[in-house]
């Protein structure tokens, strides 16, 4: 377990998703003005997320044409998922292929500094762990915010499904490593905390799982406006239809190799249910209340609750 990960600022990261070099090197990262940053924890549907990302900016660059390559329509078919972290292998790291992960986005700095505008920026990270550029930079940043309980499900799945990370013998083992900082990427009630800081500035747009999974077409409508991608109702329909789970499912062996079906799971809502115990639940109601200092839970906009 414990040469799966290693610690950056009393942290924990999977080794082979990054490495302190990255953080280090992550500090010259000349955030731009239009950056379209996508803040999530991880499990919190960052790759959702980061589909719906790609779409907007592959149509935004389409209708401006400030890119050489402004794309054709089947071209949009073939953009690439991520857009930073698309390349595959990068200089000196053979063995690392995982393309998808976010912060693999910062892997690809050199490259990162080079790309045409607008870039779409993808990380799990603290906001004190982010370059500051991109606070000076006043890019706009989406916050991406998932019911803890699901969060901790998914990740569960995730950890025992993927030999990068470490596994389980048992989803009450995972709940005690979840609630005590022991997972990669770090404590989910700390990120809430420290991300609450932001949710009131003018660049920062919150947005749940749980209300994109129930109103998909308002939140894509809403996430383009936030960026300043006007979109027609035949894009709109067009980006929602593309990221619907069905579709990234259906894409997922392409997209995220042999591990498609471990990050296209159930692609639902309360899934806890079927693992929280009642003293499972009620830690994680207290610890969740503890942290949302600013934001309340009635403001979340998705039940956390819920009946066991
Ligand atoms: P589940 O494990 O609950 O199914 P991330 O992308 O941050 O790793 O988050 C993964 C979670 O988002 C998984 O949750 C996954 O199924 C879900 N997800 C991925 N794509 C989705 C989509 N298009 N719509 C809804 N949920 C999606």
């Amino acid at each position: 377990r414990d040469e799966l990960l290693f610690s950056y600022k009393g942290i924990l990261y999977p080794v082979t998703f990054c490495s302190a070099e990255v953080f280090r090197a992550m500090e010259s990262l000349e955030a731009r003005s239009d950056d379209i940053i996508l803040a999530g924890y991880p499990k919190s549907g960052t790759n959702w997320l980061g589909q719906i990302l790609s779409d907007l900016v592959a149509i935004f660059e389409k209708k401006t044409q400030n890119k050489e390559s402004s794309m054709k329509d089947e071209e949009l078919e073939e953009f690439p998922y991520l857009e930073i972290g698309d390349t595959g292998k990068y200089e000196g790291d053979e063995k690392n292929t995982c393309t998808n992960c976010p912060l693999s986005s910062f892997r690809f700095l050199k490259r990162m500094n080079k790309l045409p505008s607008r870039r779409v920026i993808v990380t799990h990270l603290l906001p004190e762990n982010l370059p500051r550029s991109i606070f000076k930079s006043k890019a706009k940043i989406l916050l991406l915010i998932r019911n803890p309980k699901d969060v901790a499900t998914s990740f569960y799945h995730f950890s025992n499904g993927i030999s990068t990370l470490p596994s389980y013998e048992t989803w009450d083992d995972f709940f005690v490593a979840f609630m005590t900082k022991k997972v990669p990427w770090g404590c989910y009630f700390e990120y809430l905390s420290k991300w609450n800081k932001y949710v009131d500035d003018e660049n920062v747009m919150t947005i749940t799982y749980e209300e994109l999974k129930e109103n998909p077409v308002l939140g894509v409508k809403n996430i383009a406006a936030f960026f300043g991608i006007p979109l027609t109702e035949k894009e709109l329909q067009s980006v929602v239809e593309r990221s619907s789970f069905q579709s990234m499912k259906k894409n997922s062996q392409k997209t995220h190799g042999a591990f498609g079906s471990v990050f296209f799971r159930k692609g639902g809502v309360s899934d806890w249910k079927n693992l929280f115990n009642e003293d499972q639940n009620e830690k994680m109601d207290k610890a969740y209340e503890e942290h949302s200092d600013k934001i309340t839970p009635e403001d979340m906009l998705f039940s956390y609750r819920g009946i066991l």
